[in-house]
């Protein structure tokens, strides 16, 4: 039997624009109508109507935590036009999650973005930083009372490559040099973003709040150990994962690091070349493993690797996403307890953590995937959107409870 430590904070995760419905002002919303995604978000989960009854679930689930993003777009609908009831609604939410004593993490910017902000450049444009720093002064001044952890901005990463060199997302650009600056524009905006947060709470009085972003970080796997494999992981490790870290680190600016983990990346490069040395993926299927429903490779060691790589840094880490989608639900437990034990294991050798937050609360909207993939710990009936709990997470809910894993 493991044990965590008895302040371990245990919960599951969603982001506002994947569960809640209807935020038309958002870029996302504009998106999917122009391209005419198959599955657009409509009414998602209906989960800003139905809030409480989700955190009830949570509660029932032993959840001391859960991980959430307030919607920029609704809380800005038009440029510094700000919303009160908006500001309101999020005020009650973070209420309703303390009233059932679940520790709120509230993320500013989980990908979406007001469809205005992007009209004016978006993140891309050197305007950005100051527009996100207008938007997280109102938020911050509306819930600093209620909230201890915050999280600037989810993935970066992930939003500069899928948005600006893969081109599947909004804007749907694909170019390294505009991806590098909405990477350099979300640094920044992270740093004053961090800072401005700290302030406001010591203009209040309050005790200082933890302040970090979520960074997806991947085990990238050689298939084979020649020289061209070798850089190229070296190169991703670099440049995907640590680069932000290593300079947020460096100016201060992370009270913890956010880890968003669920996958392997095996590196197989062909041929030399700076795009296939970023890039290019293994095609040949070597070193099979078992996958998600997306195709992703179920690797939990992988967690291990990282959070030892993390220890350097001598910061706490919360894992703030790690998750499955999947029909099979037995799969999803082992899933979550193998992340567990390599999660135990890095503890053992010196890596405080200081939770675990599965991805994700609900089934939800799975950006341009549709609803098709299934990571909830409780899964959605989009047709009249009961909700039922999944086996996985009442196996999940023991561990919430005990602290223990057999
Ligand atoms: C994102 C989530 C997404 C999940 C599964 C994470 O990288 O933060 O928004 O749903 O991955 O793809």
């Amino acid at each position: 039997m493991i044990e965590f430590p008895k302040d371990f904070f245990w919960g599951a995760a969603t982001s506002a624009y994947q569960v809640e419905g209807g935020n038309s002002n958002s870029d996302w919303w504009e998106w999917e109508a122009k391209v005419g995604l198959s599955e657009p978000s409509g009414q998602a989960c209906r989960h800003y109507e139905f809030y409480k009854q989700d955190f009830d679930l949570a509660k029932l689930l032993n959840h001391n935590a859960h991980r959430l993003s307030v919607e920029w777009s609704r809380i800005e609908p038009k440029a510094s036009m700000f919303s009160e009831k908006e500001l309101a609604h999020y005020r009650e939410v973070i209420i309703s999650l303390k009233q059932r004593n679940i520790e709120p993490i509230v993320t500013l910017h989980h990908f979406a973005n007001p469809a205005w902000f992007v009209k004016s450049g978006g993140w891309q444009s050197s305007k950005a930083k100051d527009y996100f720093l207008r938007y997280v002064e109102k938020v911050t001044e509306a819930l600093c009372d209620k909230v201890s952890y915050w999280v600037t901005i989810n993935e970066p990463l992930v939003y500069a490559y899928y948005g600006y060199i893969e081109g599947a997302w909004p804007p749907q650009k694909k170019s390294f040099f505009k991806a590098r600056q909405v990477t350099l524009n979300m640094a920044a905006s992270h740093i004053r973003a961090y800072r401005l947060i700290h302030a406001i709470y010591k203009k209040r009085n309050l005790s200082a709040p933890f302040v970090s972003i979520a960074s997806h970080l991947q085990a990238f796997i050689p298939c084979s150990p020649g020289l061209r494999n070798r850089l190229a992981v070296y190169l991703r490790n670099r440049f995907f994962n640590f680069e932000l870290i290593d300079r947020l680190v460096k100016g201060k600016t992370l009270d913890f690091i956010g880890v968003n983990y669920y996958t392997r990346s095996l590196v197989d490069v062909e041929k030399w070349g700076l795009r296939n040395l970023a890039l290019e993926v293994c095609s040949k299927n070597h070193h099979p493993l078992r996958k998600n429903s997306l195709g992703w490779d179920i690797y939990p060691q992988g967690i291990y690797t990282l959070l030892l790589k993390l220890r350097k840094y001598k910061l706490p880490v919360f894992v703030l996403e790690n998750g499955i989608s999947t029909p099979d639900d037995e799969l999803r437990w082992d899933f979550i307890r193998q992340h567990l034990k390599n999660i135990h294991r890095a503890m053992a050798e010196g890596v405080k953590v200081l939770g675990y937050i599965y991805w994700s609360l609900i089934d939800n909207f799975e950006w341009d995937k549709g609803f098709g993939p299934r990571f909830g710990l409780i899964e959605v009936d989009y047709r009249n959107f009961e909700r039922k709990i999944r086996e996985s997470a009442r196996r999940f809910a023991e561990v919430c409870k005990s602290g223990t894993l057999d």
